[in-house]
Parts: structure tokens; sequence; C-alpha cells
């Protein structure tokens, strides 16, 4: 196949000039060489840049038959984890499988669950509640081994499910995703002898989903990960530096959207008028803000689901403060044809539209609403995927990795670090009164 995601900047230009942004072109081709010679900020997390053409064969078939695995025991596999070490499989399972499937009762893969995406005890509670008396099995994933949000929810999920079916076969429904040597994730699934995988040293969190981080849940949703890995692959080799700038979607993005910033446009829109995609736009928001959002700069970034978000924030995109603009997720073909029946009475008005494609009706809400945005002051970036498949998600999550790394250094910052992500752990835990923090806790106390 390899058809190929496309962007299009047509509708930036009345904002930003083709001239501006082709004047970039050596800049952001420098970026894209800078990465890949490793030479530029963060270069020890780059482990990502050629991850999809590097994947073997042998290990997509061992995540396969643990996935298998999985499957055959448990009508529901729970993923433990937060930011990285999370959204990415949420938003390749969300976008690629049935909306209602986990409804059903004759379905072939387990209905996948989040937990440790935040420390909501009526979540907890409920979910743990829906747990009873089902076969479950846990996913638990952590880079550093040590993040609270996750430990928390697997301590109380791992004895559930060992007071459930006992801690000889609890283990063989645990399987911990970690760092190969440290933190306590790694002690404990060491300890317990539980099937591990290991997240790379050189992958952050939010760069991780081609690895089993996203993989191995992915796979237990019955998706197929050698088609999200070619289609990476197929991206990694489109948006290699040696593509030119004008072919290179990746060095496109990038200095659009820089371009855009400069220009005083400080935040990023992404939106989409296919509701399966919402997930795809949380990872994106950790992929864009968690990059670039320091030393005080960085866009922004922000998603909305079409339609259904213009009847609530449209009104803010349309006529408020003019200083965003948009980035459409745009599906060119559906996956299932529904055309709009004829109706005797028509009291609804409707039967203008009988024999058409409920797309038609979607697409031209999408063309109504860029030319409204365009007029209306909101620079439109396109980004077209030819279907909802494993193939162009693989491609769309690479594509987007590059275009990070490469805006981040046009940015001028470490695109691969998170350093203000610390901040409100140390409150936590001096307000915890966690060991090894009691000076912060006496400190802490004064400010309440
Ligand atoms: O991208 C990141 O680095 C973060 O979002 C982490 O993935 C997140 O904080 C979870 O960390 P860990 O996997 O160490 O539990």
């Amino acid at each position: 196949m390899n058809k190929v995601i496309s962007l299009n900047v047509d509708k930036v230009l009345s904002f930003v000039s083709k001239e501006k942004i082709d004047a970039n072109a050596a800049l952001a081709k420098q970026c894209n060489e800078t990465l890949h010679k490793g030479t530029g900020k963060g270069n020890d997390f780059l482990g990502w840049l050629n991850l999809p053409s590097s994947i073997s064969e042998d290990f997509l078939a061992d995540i396969e038959k643990t996935a298998a695995l999985l499957r055959e025991k448990c009508e529901v596999v729970v993923v433990v984890g937060i930011g990285g070490s999370y959204l990415g499989a949420r938003a390749v399972i969300e976008s690629l499988s049935n909306s209602f499937d986990w409804l059903q009762r004759d379905r072939k893969v387990p209905v996948i669950v989040y937990a440790g995406q935040n420390i909501g005890e009526d979540y907890i509670h409920e979910l743990m509640t829906f747990l009873k008396g089902k076969s479950f099995g846990i996913i638990n994933i952590s880079k550093s081994g040590t993040t609270t949000e996750p430990a928390l929810a697997f301590r109380l999920l791992k004895q559930q499910l060992e007071a459930a079916v006992g801690k000889g076969e609890a283990k063989n429904l645990i399987v911990a995703i970690t760092d190969a040597a440290r933190g306590a994730l790694h002690t404990l699934a060491k300890k317990e002898g539980y099937k591990m995988y290991v997240i790379p040293d050189n992958v952050g969190g939010r760069f991780s989903v081609l690895t089993p981080v996203g993989l191995l849940p992915i796979a237990v949703a019955g998706l197929n990960i050698r088609e999200i890995v070619a289609g990476a692959t197929f991206m990694e080799k489109e948006t290699a530096p040696e593509v030119a700038f004008e072919k290179n979607i990746a060095e496109q993005y990038a200095v659009t959207r820089n371009e855009l910033y400069k220009s005083g446009k400080k935040i990023e829109i992404l939106a989409n008028y296919n509701p399966k995609l919402h997930f795809f736009a949380e990872w994106w928001k950790q992929l864009y803000g968690e990059s670039e959002g320091k030393e005080n700069k960085g866009i922004f970034n922000a998603s909305v689901d079409f339609t259904t978000d213009l009847h609530s924030m449209g009104q803010w995109i349309q006529e408020g403060e003019r200083t965003i603009f948009e980035t459409v997720l745009s599906v060119a073909n559906p996956n299932h044809a529904v055309n709009v029946p004829m109706d005797e009475e028509d009291l609804d008005g409707l039967n203008f539209l009988k024999g058409k494609r409920v797309d038609f009706v979607n697409k031209m809400a999408e063309l109504g609403t860029q030319l409204a945005h365009v007029d209306g002051g909101v620079p439109n970036i396109k980004i077209e995927i030819p279907q909802l498949s494993e193939n162009y998600i693989g491609q769309l999550i690479y594509f987007f990795e590059k275009a990070c790394g490469i805006s981040g250094y046009i940015l001028g910052v470490n695109p691969f670090d998170q350093p203000g992500v610390e901040a409100y752990k140390k409150n936590m835990f001096a307000l915890l009164n966690k060991p090894g923090f009691e000076k912060e806790h006496e400190e802490i106390q004064k400010r309440l």
C-alpha cells in the first residue's frame, strides 16, 4: 500500500507568506540533520529516531505471543500508566477499534481499560468493582518505575488479582514494562517473576509508543502492530534529512507552526472531525506540550473534537482573541458507509440530503468551518489521513514525532526533557510527608 498522509498549508499563506516559510528551509534541514547526527540538545534521548526501521521480527513475534496469552486468559486487560506510558497506546487503540465493541458480549478481544492515569478515588473504586468476578490481566507500564499514580493503582489491582486467582496465577497475568535495570517496578517484577519488557534508556515516555509501552496494549486490542511499524518505517524515510524541504512534511509542519508562533499565534488547536481521534489529540498534546513548553516559550497545545465542539468552543475559535491557529486531522475515507435515508414526511427537512453519505455532510461541515475560521483570522493547516488504518496511524505517529524534534530545535529548546513536571511532584511528596521530604514537609506547612 503506502499511500501517504499529506500536509496542506495553503490556508496559512494569507497569514504567513510562502516566502517566509521557504526562507526557513535551510534552518529546518539543519535541525533535521542535527537530530540525525545526534549533536543537538537532549541527544541522549534520540532512540525513537530510527526505531521503526530497527524493530526486529523476533521482537514483534514476542509481543504478539504475550498479547495472545493475555487475550486468551482475560476478559479485561488493565493498562496501568500515565503520560507517555499511557497516552500512545490509548490513542492508537481508540483510533482503530470499533467504538462499541467493548459493549458486545461476543467480542474477540479483551476490553482494555486504563488505570494509574489519575488519582481519582471514585475512578479506581468503580474500576475495581467492574473487575470483580471477571478474568483480568494487568500491563503495568512505568519507565522510572517510581511514578506515584501508576504505582498506587498497581498496588490495589495486584492485590485484587492475587486475592481472586492466587499469587501463582496472578504472576502469569501481569506484564511489567519498565527500565532495564532501575526502579521499584523493575525490582518488583524481578522478584515476582513477571514477564518483563524494557523501555530503552534513550527513548523518552512521550516518544515511546512504538516500544512495548504502546505495542503490547495495541496488540492485545487485536490490532496489527506490524502494519503500524510499517507505516512508521515508511514515514521515517519520507522525513529523512535527504528528502527535499518541499516534500518533507515534518520539516514543513515544523517551520509553518514556528512561523505562525512568531507572528503571534501562540495557541495551536488540533481539530478532528472523527471522534475516534480524540485520544490521538491527547497524545499529540503531551508530545508537543511537554517537548516545547519550557524556558517561558512554546506554543500552547489544545484540541477539539468537531463538529461536537463547534457547539461549545466554536464561538471562541471564530471570534475570540486572535492568537490561535488550527491544525486539522482530516480522514479522507471512512471505513464504513452510511447513507441518509428518504423520509416520506420529511418533518426534519433533511430529504435534500437523501442518498448522500453521512461523511459528505461531515466533509461539508469541515470545509465550511475551514473557510469560516480562515475568514475569522484563524490560519488552518490540514493533515489528510487517507483512512483510519494501522499503516496510516503508524505514519502519523512518526510524522508528529519527527516534526516535534525539528520544531523544538527551531524554537531553541531541548525537546526531550521535561524539568517542569517535577515541581508538582516535589510539593505533593512534601505534603504527603514522603520519607526523604521531611524538610520540605516542614517548609510547605508554613505556606498553607
Ligand atoms: O513523557 C514523559 O516523560 C512522561 O509523561 C512520563 O511518561 C510519565 O510521567 C510517566 O513516567 P513513568 O513512565 O516513569 O512512570
